[in-house]
C-alpha cells in the first residue's frame, strides 16, 4: 500500500506520552518532518531527539500549553519558522478529568475544556490558512467514545467529544473544496498514563481497587484488553496517508469493538 508520507510536515500535539508519543513514532518511521508539542520540556526534546536520530527525519520540539492561546500561539510561530508549511495536524493533547455532575467544580470543566475542545479549535483555525496555502492536507482528531456513548462518571469528558465528533464531521465539508481532509480517532481505552490516572480517580471515587475496576471496564469490550498506543498510531497514519485520499468527515471507532453504533 503506498502511503506516500515521506517527506511532509505534520505537527503532533501531545506528543511525549502514550498516544501522541506513538503516532509521532509512527509518522517518523514513514519518513514524515514533525513539530512535537507538550508542555514538560525535558521528556519532550529528549523523545524528538530520540526520533530524529533514528529515523533521520527533522523533529523540532516546541514545549507550549495548549489549553492557553498564548501557548498556541507559540507553537504555530515556532512551526512556520521552522518549516514554512504544514501537511497534517494531530490534534490530541487533551486530558479531561472523570467526575460526575458535581464532583467537579466549574473551574476544572473550565480547564478541561480550555485543552480538549478549545485547544483543538484554535490550533485548527491557527494552522488552517498554512494547509489551504499548501492545496490541501489533513486533519486528525483523537478524540474519545465517550461522545458517542455518555458515561455518568466522565460527564465533561463526554460533552467535550461529542462537540469535537460534530466539529470533525462539519470540517469534513468546510475542508473538502481545499483538499484538507479531516477526520477523527474515537479510541477505547489504551494503556497510557492518562488511562491510569482516570481509573485511579474513578477507583477512589467509587471505593473500587483500579484492577476491580479496569476488570469491570474491560469486560464490555469484546476484545477483552485495552489497546496499546501503537495501535491507535498505525490507523493515524494510514488516515493521514494517501491510501485513506477518498476519507473525510469520518470518525473511526478504534475501540476492540466496544461501540454499539454501526
Ligand atoms: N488513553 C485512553 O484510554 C484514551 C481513550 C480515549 C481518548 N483518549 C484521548 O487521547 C488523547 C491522548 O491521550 P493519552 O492517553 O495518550 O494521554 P497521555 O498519555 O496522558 O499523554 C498526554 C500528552 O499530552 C501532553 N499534554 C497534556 N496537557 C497538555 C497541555 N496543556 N498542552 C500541551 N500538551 C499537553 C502531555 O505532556 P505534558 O504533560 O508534558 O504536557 C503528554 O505528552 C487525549 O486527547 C485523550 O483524551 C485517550
Amino acid at each position: 500500500m503506498e502511503l506516500a508520507l515521506s517527506g511532509k510536515i505534520a505537527i503532533v500535539t501531545g506528543a511525549s506520552e502514550g498516544i501522541g508519543k506513538a503516532t509521532a513514532e509512527a509518522l517518523a518511521a514513514e519518513g514524515v518532518q514533525l513539530t512535537l508539542c507538550a508542555r514538560r520540556e525535558a521528556p519532550l526534546r529528549a523523545w524528538a531527539s530520540d526520533l530524529e536520530q533514528r529515523h533521520g527525519n527533522a523533529v523540532l520540539a516546541v514545549p507550549a500549553d495548549l489549553a492557553t492561546e498564548a501557548g498556541i500561539a507559540i507553537l504555530v510561530a515556532a512551526h512556520q519558522a521552522r518549516f514554512g508549511v504544514l501537511d497534517v495536524l494531530i490534534n490530541n493533547a487533551g486530558s479531561i478529568r472523570a467526575g460526575s455532575l458535581l464532583s467537579k467544580t466549574e473551574l476544572e470543566w473550565q480547564e478541561d475544556f480550555a485543552l480538549k475542545f478549545w485547544g483543538y479549535v484554535r490550533l485548527t483555525r491557527a494552522v488552517w490558512p498554512l494547509l489551504v496555502a499548501r492545496g490541501g492536507g489533513r486533519v486528525l482528531n483523537i478524540i474519545g467514545g465517550a461522545g458517542r456513548q455518555p458515561s455518568a462518571g466522565y460527564l465533561a469528558g463526554g460533552a467535550a467529544n461529542a462537540g469535537l465528533m460534530n466539529l470533525t464531521k462539519a470540517l469534513g465539508d468546510e475542508g473538502a473544496p481545499h483538499g484538507i481532509l479531516v477526520n477523527a480517532i474515537n479510541p477505547g481505552a489504551v494503556r497510557t498514563a492518562r488511562w491510569l490516572s482516570l481509573m485511579q480517580r474513578q477507583s477512589a471515587e467509587r471505593g473500587l481497587s483500579v484492577p476491580q475496576l479496569e476488570a469491570e471496564q474491560l469486560a464490555h469490550v469484546p476484545l477483552r484488553r485495552a489497546a496499546e498506543p501503537a495501535e491507535i498510531a498505525s490507523v493515524a497514519v494510514f488516515l493521514c496517508s494517501a491510501a485513506a485520499s477518498y476519507v473525510t468527515g469520518t470518525i473511526v471507532q478504534v475501540d476492540g469493538g466496544l461501540a454499539r453504533s454501526i
